[in-house]
């Protein structure tokens, strides 16, 4: 009984920021994509109950949901770590050897392109296409952060310090 009403309380908080964006947008239908953009920052993924439950609130079929949540590549239905690594893969970024960092990082957090998610959930690595600064290729995105002609040292050293920073909000 306990651990039910536990559990329930759980999923109430669970879901206390979802209720926050559906009522920003007035549960309505045709503002889909920015309760689902808002409710991704907030979870950094969408889980299938959060996509169920915003698919009731605002009165549609969870495959309709589903639908936009799997055709824009923006959205991720799995979960993601605390800190996530953009490596953009473009053109310019590739020709100036955006693989090495890649790799770095993947050796690094022992990542590779089936895992992308540290296990204590704390790195995501993953590549995106030309993020509009190729004058500073290769480019690197960390969370807000956008870093200009990295190199894997470089990239190494933003890792460490993450580390650091957690080692020290952690104490
Ligand atoms: S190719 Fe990387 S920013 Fe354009």
């Amino acid at each position: 009984m306990q651990e039910t009403m536990e559990k329930t309380q759980a999923m109430v908080r669970h879901l206390e920021a979802v209720n926050r964006i559906l009522e920003k947008y007035g549960y309505n239908e045709s503002k889909l994509i920015p309760i689902l953009q808002e409710v991704q920052a907030e979870y950094n993924y969408l889980s299938k109950d959060i996509i169920s439950y915003v698919a009731t609130s605002i009165g549609v079929p969870p495959s309709q949901v589903y639908g936009v949540a799997t055709f824009y590549a923006h959205f991720s239905l799995e979960p993601k770590g605390k800190h996530i690594f953009r490596l953009c893969d473009g053109t310019a970024c590739h020709v100036k050897k955006s693989h090495s960092i890649l790799e770095a990082l993947y050796a690094k957090l022992g990542l590779s392109q089936e895992k992308s998610t540290t296990d204590d959930m704390m790195f995501t690595v993953e590549t995106v296409s030309c993020l509009g600064a190729c004058g500073l290729a290769p480019v690197m995105v960390v969370d807000e952060d956008v870093y200009g002609q990295i190199t894997p040292e470089k990239a190494i050293a933003v890792v460490d310090e993450i580390i650091a920073a957690e080692k020290n909000t952690g104490k």
